[in-house]
């Protein structure tokens, strides 16, 4: 469970798109303590980004909604905060990185510009002392010739380029939360694992916490402190890195673990499909949303399971856990 002082707190976090349809994110909670790492790891449309944009302020309103939950980051609740209030701390205290970085670079103005007016709004420094900041930051996130692509715009740079200046801006007023979304999914896979480390890099020397959502479960195992794994909206398991990949616990965690091809290659290993399909937003069963894909579901899977601690620290949201005991008990009986 939660460090005695977390940096976020998330609790009982639901959003959805449309009245009538289950929650695409379904009482969601998870902690993240300072300088940690939380992977979030989960099937494409299992509600990642939703919850990620949803701890900065960022979900498209309308029509995603917040139904209940709180965001307490810092001791301070986040949910329900002004848009004004929210914009004090994005780029600030927490910053966000994008799989595509034109989500977050404007084109048509540069990116030391781009740097620079994020440091002049955050912090009270002149113009001088921004730009001198834009460029500390360039230089440190490796874009070469940082001096002369102060004044590039981000068409004139290459993909890898792009990312590099993204991260450069959301980091630029040392956030204590920085949230990156498959940071690394649209670049080649060399500098897939340049700016992989180029992030670690900077969250060691800076001390920033860092929730890293990804397919990637070799990147999982290479730099999460901890894992929270998603299906169809809900957390099924959460638990420190080698708890869930030595002894996980649900059984779609069971899944994906042993789906994983080569962990020891590392980074590129991806999340396998599982047999079935995950439930569609309308037709979202009240019990556990797994069910119908488990080997191991029982009539009692028709009730949600609750999310519950089997070692410190280490929960699942299975009835049937500790998997091994039950089954091999439920056999012998
Ligand atoms: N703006 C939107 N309008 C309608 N539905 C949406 C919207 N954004 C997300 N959804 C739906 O919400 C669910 C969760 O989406 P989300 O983007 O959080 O998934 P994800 O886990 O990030 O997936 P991926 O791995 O593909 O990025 C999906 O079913 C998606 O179709
Ligand atoms: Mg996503």
């Amino acid at each position: 469970m939660p460090t005695s002082d977390p940096l976020l707190e998330v609790a009982g976090l639901s959003i959805r798109i449309a009245a009538g349809q289950g929650n695409l994110v379904d009482d969601v909670g998870f902690a993240v303590g300072r300088g940690e790492t939380l992977c979030i790891v989960g099937e494409s449309g299992c509600g990642k980004s939703l919850t990620g944009l949803s701890l900065m302020g960022l979900l498209p309103t309308p029509p995603a909604q917040v139904a209940g939950g709180s965001v307490r980051f810092e001791g301070r609740e986040l949910l329900g905060l002004s848009q004004a209030a929210l914009g004090d701390l994005r780029g600030d205290r927490m910053a966000m990185i994008f799989q595509e970085p034109m989500t977050a670079l404007n084109p048509a103005f540069t990116i030391g510009d781009q740097i620079a007016e994020g440091v002049e709004r955050h912090r009270a420094t002149g113009r001088r002392a921004a730009r001198n900041r834009a460029l500390e930051m360039l230089e440190k996130v490796g874009i070469p010739a940082a001096a002369s692509r102060l004044d590039a715009y981000p068409h004139q740079l290459s993909g890898g380029m792009r990312q590099r200046a993204m991260i450069a801006m959301a980091l630029a007023n040392d956030p204590q939360l920085l949230i990156a979304d498959e940071p690394t999914t649209a670049l080649d896979v060399t500098i897939q694992a340049q700016v992989l480390d180029l992030i670690r890099d900077l969250q060691r020397d800076t001390g920033t916490a860092l929730i890293l959502i990804t397919h990637d479960l070799g990147v999982v195992a290479e730099v999460a402190d901890r894992v929270a794994v998603m299906y169809a909206g809900r957390i099924v398991e959460e638990g420190p890195v080698g708890a869930i990949f030595d002894d996980p616990q649900h059984p779609y965690t069971i899944g994906l673990i042993g789906s994983l091809p080569g962990l020891e290659s590392g980074r590129g290993a991806r999340l396998v499909t599982i047999p079935g399909m995950v439930p569609a937003p309308e037709a979202m069963p009240q019990g556990c949303r797994f069910a119908d894909r488990c080997p191991f579901a029982i009539p009692r899977c028709a009730e949600a399971p609750a999310l519950r601690a089997l070692a410190p620290g280490h929960r699942v949201a299975c009835h049937r856990a500790p998997l091994e005991d039950n089954v091999a008990a439920e056999e012998a009986a």
